[in-house]
């Protein structure tokens, strides 16, 4: 077979590979038919929609989740990264159903709040102070909201591609159209939809990821109005791409130069160290956002930083800010996130940084030999796949690449039962997996992307 010509017809493959979707999952496709009724799109998180329609679960236990038809799946989403010790761990099912039997919320301060707030003081560093909401959209709202009282500046430099969830000033820029984007060094500001306020649009200004020089010449334009640089310390939504040597630490020196704050975007981040991204790559931020495995898979959010900044919510401080929120830091929560983050050891960390590792060499290895350009790139137990075989610093690099080879992945994978992001080639460990599981996922990532190697090549016989 000569895998060296590439077939013009991606695009006929990927629907071919949706309708063998739908065709293999009647039951799934029947439920969210009935689901389209009461809900636009028949459902209410819009990152696990795709066409034909999204995956309907039922149940999950360590690193397998089964769907209403039947197929089961080795989790290497994990619920976008959330879940680091996989589905229904009995030692956090344990924690939380103990908590609920005491009752689920109080209108009071819970010693299982400051029980947790102590552990991610005690690992993160730049935490001396921490407080709880409900997802990583509000942590990212909160610490902005936090930067802004304390420099009493509004507006924010984002990196582009980066994502830091569903409020205004962070739906700017996270995938922007190419062609509206403006030059590479000084990205212009895109609303992701109309649903962005334009006001807050003007209060954003975009930064490309790895490149010091870029930012530093922005703050020199925008500092007098900027309250903080707002980043995710490797760039997730573009496929986890790491900060190249010395980036962070080079933007830390041009915020602290600049008078401006450095907000850490650490909601998928935090599972790469015991510290988080911070600690891995030595770079101590003034704020952090945190979400997802500090919750044990509850729905949580937390934001922190130093304690100057962060006692600006004391009463005590004269001057305090109202943060509140019916549900922040609800003792289910907080107790199956401080047992999850007990889990999640120095050991427990190494062992998923060797198998990430392992799971690297074993994608680029499939690559390979499915004759497809590609490149991985890996933060800890979080990897991304791109088609293409040049290096992958920033958003634009991410998105040279056809699309359709991530959805030709994305459906072959859940044939051979292998749940990734939709489309995205991207993949997340949990702790409930061992070398036995991941020989057998890469067994099967090879015969998936043989599937996509013959969609690209032309076969001669
Ligand atoms: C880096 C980052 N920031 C913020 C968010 C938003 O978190 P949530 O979905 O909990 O609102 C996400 C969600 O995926 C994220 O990956």
């Amino acid at each position: 077979m000569n895998r060296s010509e590439i077939r013009p017809d991606l695009k006929e493959a990927v629907e071919r590979a949706r309708e063998w979707f739908r065709e293999r999952r009647p039951l799934s496709y029947a439920a969210w038919s009935r689901a389209r009724q009461h809900m636009p799109g028949g459902n209410t998180r819009s990152v696990v929609y795709h066409d034909p329609f999204p995956l309907v679960m039922v149940e999950g236990a360590g690193p397998i989740e089964r769907d209403l038809d039947g197929h089961e799946y080795l989790d290497f989403l994990n619920n976008f990264t959330s879940l680091i010790h996989g589905h229904a761990h009995p030692a956090i099912v344990e924690a939380a159903t103990a908590e609920m039997r005491r009752g689920t919320a109080f209108s009071a301060y819970l010693p299982a709040q400051g029980a947790l707030a102590e552990v991610l003081v005690g690992r993160v560093p730049g935490l001396e102070q921490v407080r709880f909401c409900n997802s990583g959209t509000e942590a990212t709202l909160f610490a902005i909201q936090t930067a802004r009282a304390y420099t009493g500046r509004s507006d924010i430099v984002k990196i582009e591609g980066g994502y830091h969830g569903g409020h205004d000033v962070a739906e700017v820029s996270v995938h922007p159209d190419l062609a509206a984007a403006g030059p590479s060094k000084r990205p212009r500001a895109v609303a992701e939809s109309g649903a962005v306020d334009a006001r807050a649009l003007r209060g954003v200004h975009v930064a490309p990821f790895n490149d010091a020089d870029a930012l530093d010449e922005i703050l020199r334009a925008e500092r007098d109005t900027t309250a903080a640089v707002v980043m995710e310390p490797v760039l997730g939504q573009a496929g986890y791409i790491p900060p190249e040597p010395g980036y962070l630490t080079a933007v830390r020196e041009i915020a602290h130069r600049h008078d401006v704050l450095l907000i850490f975007d650490e909601v998928q981040t935090l599972r790469v160290c015991f510290g988080g991204a911070q600690e891995l790559y030595g770079v101590t931020p003034d704020l952090t956002a945190m979400a997802k495995i500090i919750g044990g898979g509850f729905p949580v959010g937390a934001f922190g930083g130093r304690q100057e900044i962060m006692r600006q919510y004391d009463p005590e401080s004269g001057r305090a800010l109202f943060h509140t929120g019916t549900f922040n830091g609800n003792p289910v929560t907080m107790a199956a996130g401080r047992v999850a983050m007990e889990l999640l050891d120095r050991e427990a960390l190494g062992r998923l940084d060797r198998l990430a590792s392992r799971l690297a060499e074993g994608l680029l290895e499939a690559v390979r030999a499915a004759g497809l350009p590609g490149g991985v790139t890996r933060s800890g137990s979080l990897l991304g796949l791109h088609f293409r075989t040049a290096p992958v610093k920033n958003f634009r690099d991410a998105v040279d690449a056809p699309p359709e080879l991530g959805w030709l992945l994305y459906f072959a994978l859940l044939e051979e039962g292998i749940h990734t992001a939709p489309g995205r080639a991207a993949f997340n460990l949990s702790t409930v997996m061992d070398d036995e599981i991941l020989d057998e996922a890469m067994a099967r990532i090879r015969r998936a992307m043989m599937t996509v190697g013959d969609s690209f090549h032309v076969r001669k016989t």
